[in-house]
This record gives C-alpha cells, structure tokens and sequence, in this order.
C-alpha cells in the first residue's frame, strides 16, 4: 500500500463520516486513537463486474485512497464497460476474462479484492485470492452451499485475513442505531417477542440479451455455464444460486440473529416454484423460532414473493413496549412507535429518537384514526431515528473492510465470515425446509464451523462444482 493520501483528507472524511453516526463511529471507538495507516493507498482487484459489481466499484471509487487497478469478468461486454466506465471515473484498470490470471499478473499491483461473482463462485474466488495474501470484500450470500461458505470460513482462519461478507446492513448507521442503540443497548421496545421481514417483487420474466453480445457457448461451458438463459439469470438455478429465498432473505433474517443475539431453534417454510417454471422456489414464507440467551422463545416470520411488490422490503420488530420498522429505503421504514401507556420522550431527550411531531422529512404520514374502532388498538404516531445514512448502501461496508484492511485487523469488521456462516445456516435450511415438507431443527453447534475443522480441497477454491 502506497501512503498517497494524507492525513488531513482522512481526518476530514473520518469527520464527515462521525456526523452521520452519532453514536456507533467505528473510528470513535478506535482504543488508542492512531489514524496513521488508515490514508495508505490501497490497490483493488474486482472479480464480476456485473450489476452489483458496478455499483460496488461505483461506490470504491469515492473512497479515499482507493484504486481500482483491475476487474475480472468472464463476459467480453462487461470488462469492456468496466475499462471504459472506470477510465470515465479516472482509473486505468487491466480486464482479465480469467481470475487465476489476474491475481498472478497483477500480484504485485493489488492489495485487496472485491468479489460480486454469483453465489456458487464466491467460495472459489474468496479462498483463492485469500490464499494469495489478498483480503476480500465478498457479496453475499457466501454460497448457495453451506459446505462451500465452511471452506470460505476456513480459509479466512487459516490465513488470518479480513473476508467481509456484504451484508452492508450491518455497518449501516441508521441500522446500527436502530440495532444497538434503540434495541439492545436501551431495550426501547422491551421483549421484542416477534419480528417480520419481507421483500416483496413483481412479476419479471428472465433476463434476455441481443445476441451481439451472448458469450460464446464454449467460453460459457469452460465457466460451468451450459447456456446464457442460465447465465443471465443463475439466481434461479440450483446450480448457481439459492432463488429469491436466498438472494433476498440472506440480507434480512440475517437481522433476527444481531437483534436476538442469538441463532434460531428451527425453521418451518412453505413455499413453491408455482408461479414460472423456474428451478427455484417463487415464493416463500418462513417462520423462524429463536430462543434467546435468557432461555425466551421469539419468533420471526420472513416472507419473500415475486408476483406482488406490495410493500417492497422491509424489517419490523414488535416488543411489548413497541415497535419499529425498518428498510434499507428510509421512506419504506425509519420509525418506532410506542404501544398504549408508554412514554418515550426520555429517549427523545436522550437523542435515540425524534418527536413524532418534529418536521422530519422521511416520517412515514399515518393515515387518519377515525376509523378506528374497540378490535384495533390506538396506533401512536412514529418516531423517525435521528440518525441517517447520507451515502451510496454499501459504502460504509466497504469503508470498514479497507479500515481492516488498513489495520490488518480482521476483528474491525462489522461482518466476517464466522458470523455470516450462522445466518446461511438458517437461510439455506429455510429451502431444505420447503423441499422436505418439514420443521428443520437446528443445534447451536451447527452454527459454527468446528475449531478443529480441515480444510477439504474437494471443496475448495479451484473446484468447478457438478451440474
Ligand atoms: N449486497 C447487495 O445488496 C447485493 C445486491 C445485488 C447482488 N448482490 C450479490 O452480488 C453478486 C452478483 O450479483 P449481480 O446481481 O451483480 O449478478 P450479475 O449476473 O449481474 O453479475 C455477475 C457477474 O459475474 C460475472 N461472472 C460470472 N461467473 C464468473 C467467473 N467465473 N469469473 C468472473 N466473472 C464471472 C458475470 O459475467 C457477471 O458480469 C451475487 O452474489 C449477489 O447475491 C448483492
């Protein structure tokens, strides 16, 4: 890492980045209050370039010290948008169709890498890059198979490196509040005995593309891929990826284990392909049984369709003080509200919450309470969180993993590997769950690969997985 940025840019991003988060600056928190290392230049390699990994590297970019030196994709159209779009933004960046390629070439001119491959491959390029002494951003889900994110576990242990997985929720600051703040550490909404979570999509057919730009078939084949159909849209395909199941509930149940600290007791989904005639379920609905550490059963329901966008996606969590709703999209959920005879206006004076009443811009407008009858309890009006996140969704995940990076501390990450193991336990079980027509029940060991565990090279990075 070249030191290029100096310190008073840093000084004055770090500041920026403190007025946004009140009460959880990860910098603040730093024990001994050395920012030396954190303006060294830090070189980036991307692996799939593809929707996510534009936005990522779109988001790279305005960090501070970073550069993006190359992008790997197997598709000639992307690395060709990537070469011109990162030149646009002001980096020159060498494309490889081949990731073994790049890391060899370009050893010497990478630090860090960001993977946005699909599922199936994030376990072959994380561990590679790992074991070539490259820290690694990687998207989530960390496999479509709980085998493949043990090995990503595994190689992050052995080599002692920082592996992110982006689950960007969990260094979003308005989460953070809402989490460790309004939740846990204030216990605002008291027992929190249910949570609810959906992501909700309407009717779309596969991903088509003109022919000027398909792959050719043995490039696709030498890949894995049998053709660009599943290609395109590989989150469909067992093969490739886990369905809408995965793809959207990893982000949200992941939610339920940092508000309960704890990991579920079992899992009982129904769903089906019963809409397209797709591989992968269309529609899910999971409940979530979570036995927290006090020895108190919660439940969470998690709902994924892709016929109806009613209600987009969001999270709530229902106490018996409570509650609150949550969304990535501020405007979808940013309040709390208190259930009948309990006043809040400590934790307004505290600064955890806004008055109902203060001209907030994002308070969700209630309708009106006429209507209401003795069967519906009084609705109180919302109060918006104070704290807002005022930059792209991923960025301030992508700003912690180059803080652990820059510290060569793999304990400064807001999501590791360990951690995002425990929610794929639960996530990819809730599938099992609907294929099986059962109850999956879960042991605590189960979510954790055990200390003990071998590194399986038929598993590891370098295998190209069975159709
Ligand atoms: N964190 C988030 O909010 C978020 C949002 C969307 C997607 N994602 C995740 O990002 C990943 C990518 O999703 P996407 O929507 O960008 O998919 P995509 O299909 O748009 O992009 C995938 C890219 O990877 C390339 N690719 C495929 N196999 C490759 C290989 N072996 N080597 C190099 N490149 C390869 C493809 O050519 C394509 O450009 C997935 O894991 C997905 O779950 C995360």
């Amino acid at each position: 890492m070249d030191t290029k940025f100096n310190r008073r840019t840093f000084l004055k991003t770090s500041a920026a980045a403190s007025a946004i988060l009140p009460t959880f600056n990860i910098l603040a928190e730093d024990k001994d209050g050395v920012i030396g290392p954190d303006d060294d230049q830090v070189n980036v390699a991307v692996i799939g370039y593809g929707a996510e990994g534009e936005i990522l590297t779109d988001d790279l970019v305005k960090i501070p010290g970073i550069r993006v030196k190359a992008v790997c994709d197997i598709w000639e159209h992307r690395r060709k948008l990537a070469r011109g779009r990162l030149k646009h933004l002001g980096h020159v960046v060498k494309v490889y169709e081949d990731y073994r390629e790049m890391l060899d070439t370009e050893d010497k001119n990478i630090d860090a890498v960001v993977v946005a491959t699909p599922d199936w491959m994030h376990a072959e390029h994380a561990c590679y890059c790992l074991r070539k002494g490259k820290p690694v951003y990687c998207e989530k889900e960390m496999s479509n198979q709980l085998s493949r994110a043990r090995e990503m576990v595994l190689a992050a242990r052995e080599t002692g490196l920082p592996l992110q997985i982006g689950h960007q929720r969990r260094s979003n600051p308005r989460y953070m509040h809402a989490i460790n703040n309004v939740m846990r550490k204030n216990n605002v909404l008291g027992r929190i005995t249910h949570a609810y979570g959906q992501w909700n999509r309407s009717v779309a057919p596969f991903t088509v593309v003109g022919e000027k730009i398909h792959i050719p078939i043995k490039t696709l084949q030498k890949y894995g891929y049998e053709n660009m159909e599943q290609f395109l849209n590989w989150r469909w395909f067992a093969k490739y990826g886990g369905g809408p199941m995965v793809d959207l509930g990893s982000h949200q149940i992941d939610l339920f284990f940092w508000v309960w600290d704890c990991a579920p007791i079992s899992v009982t989904a129904i769903g089906g392909n019963d809409y397209y005639n797709r591989q992968m379920n269309d529609n899910v609905m999971a409940i979530y049984e979570f036995k927290t550490k006090e020895g108190v059963v919660n439940r969470a329901f998690y709902q994924v369709l892709t016929t109806s966008s009613r209600g987009g996606f969001y999270e709530q969590f229902m106490g018996e003080q409570g509650y609150l709703t949550l969304s990535e999209i501020p405007a979808r959920g940013n309040t709390a509200a208190p259930e009948p005879g309990y006043d809040w206006s400590k934790f307004v004076k505290m600064g955890i919450l806004n008055d109902a009443k203060a001209p907030v811009a994002l308070q969700v407008k209630r309708s009106s309470d006429a209507s209401l009858d003795a069967r519906v309890t009084k609705a109180a009006a919302g109060m918006p969180l104070p704290v807002d996140l005022l930059k792209p969704a991923h960025m301030p995940h992508l700003e912690n993993f180059f803080l652990a990076v820059r510290r060569k501390d793999p304990k400064l990450l807001n999501c590791d590997a360990e951690l995002a193991y425990e929610s794929a336990v639960a996530v990819l079980a809730a599938n099992r769950s609907v294929a099986e027509h059962r109850t999956v029940y879960f042991k605590p060991e189960e979510f954790k690969v055990p200390a003990d565990a071998k590194h399986d090279p038929a598993k590891a990075a370098g295998e190209q997985p069975k159709a």
